[in-house]
């Protein structure tokens, strides 16, 4: 039988994410992958949390196993507001907190409660598939401004809110972002306000990474420097604790937060109370900075590794990249090409996994010569060798 017919327009000519596409083809144990976005698996804490969960099972069966409230367990809230008091991203006069199925549920939420057909989000182009996907789903425009080594051009920005219509908000992965690893500067921080300001639009920042610093010194968030209440937060656990934990947040003002919590009883009723009680239980036992500085310290590590091994085996002078001072991911640009994807072929013949630029663009058809890799997830040895190879790739075809 043949589907298409039955396909929702919004959904015919949607892609998947290419990197999930790519996770099918690895099944190979030989593939170093370069391309995901996983952190550091050598370092969950799974003992800890093994008995913390055994300890929730044995003692509070019912909280854990039960249906839960839909806008999080109240222990869970605190959580996640204990993290964004970290970067003044909770104003507690005026904001709520939702605990979301990872962040890319609340993103996908706040999008599916702010946007009509036909309306328009300004992005990073590059910026993150999922979120980009999410969007897509509400037939909305995309309007793509590009990224600088300082973060998203203002003048770009500009250009996008002067002649388009219809913008309902901006969506900024200011820290570390993915795919770039670039960081906004403050003064284009405090610019994207007076402009959202101005054009009166919303902002939607995405924070998943800026715990994840290892060099260079932190940025305040946008929402800490937002006073018109003109930001909604998302926050994640993901990257700090363990994505398959699924454990995200949106911080807004109530306001908003209450059409959004509506939306999310409809999705999934509540995000996991398993999670979120073993969640509430690490950070009371445990310390989560500590934790989170073992993940710092050896992405630093495996980004100077990796950056190290670029500088040795990549062809001198024709790949650009930025260093990233945190997050997962480098970006790399080859500027004596058209077209990466001849590249990324060649390495997975020679097992290695990386992903094309096209993937993270608003138009993702144009042809790029971009490239992104991910040094959290390979270890150290791996890393190198996965870099020695795709320097010959590059030596070959550059
Ligand atoms: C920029 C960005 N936002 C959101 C997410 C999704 O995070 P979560 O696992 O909390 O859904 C990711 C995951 O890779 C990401 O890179």
């Amino acid at each position: 039988m043949e589907y298409t017919e039955f396909f929702a327009d919004r959904v015919r000519s949607m892609q998947g994410s290419a990197i999930r596409e790519m996770f099918k083809r690895m099944a190979d144990p030989e593939i170093i992958s370069l391309a995901g976005g996983n952190p550091a698996s050598e370092l969950f804490p799974g003992d800890e949390l093994s008995k913390i969960a055994g300890k929730i099972l044995m003692t509070s069966p019912t909280l854990a196993l039960q249906y839960g409230t839909t806008d999080g367990y109240p222990k869970m809230k605190e959580c996640a507001i204990a993290r964004a008091n970290k970067v003044n991203a909770y104003n507690a006069e005026r904001d709520a907190v939702i605990i979301m199925t990872g962040a890319n549920q609340g993103i996908d939420l706040t999008a599916k409660a702010l946007l009509n057909k036909g309306d328009k989000v300004v992005v990073e182009s590059p910026s993150f598939i999922g979120s980009l996907n999410a969007f897509r789903t509400y037939e909305c425009g995309l309007v793509g401004v590009t990224v600088e080594d300082d973060g998203m051009s203002m003048e770009g920005l500009e250009d996008a809110l002067k002649n388009n219509d219809g913008v309902k908000f901006i969506y900024t992965i200011p820290t570390f972002q993915n795919p770039t690893g670039v960081t906004m500067s403050l003064e284009k921080r405090k610019r994207m306000l007076e402009l959202a300001s101005k054009y009166n639009v919303m902002i939607l920042e995405d924070n998943p990474y800026g715990d994840l610093r290892f060099a260079g010194e932190d940025v305040p968030t946008i929402k800490s420097l937002d006073t018109e209440g003109r930001v909604i937060y998302a926050g994640s656990f993901s990257k700090i604790l363990s994505p398959g934990m699924r454990l995200g947040y949106i911080i807004a003002d109530a306001k908003i937060l209450e059409k959004v919590e509506i939306l999310k009883q409809v999705n999934d009723v509540h995000t996991p109370m398993l999670t979120q009680l073993m969640c509430v239980e690490f950070m009371k036992k445990y310390n989560i900075d500590d934790y989170i500085a073992k993940n710092r310290e050896l992405y630093g590590k495996k980004c100077a590794c990796m950056i190290e091994n670029m500088e040795k085996y990549f062809p001198k002078g024709k790949v650009r990249w930025v260093t990233p001072e945190g997050g997962i991911f480098l970006w790399c640009e080859c500027p004596t090409i058209t077209d990466i994807n001849p590249v990324v072929d060649k390495c997975l013949e020679k097992k290695v996994a990386i992903v094309p630029g096209s993937n993270f663009a608003v138009d993702m058809s144009a042809p790029s010569n971009m490239f992104r890799l991910n040094y959290s997830s390979a270890t150290l040895e791996n890393i190198a060798e996965a870099i020695r190879r795709l320097g010959g790739v590059l030596t070959e075809l550059l």
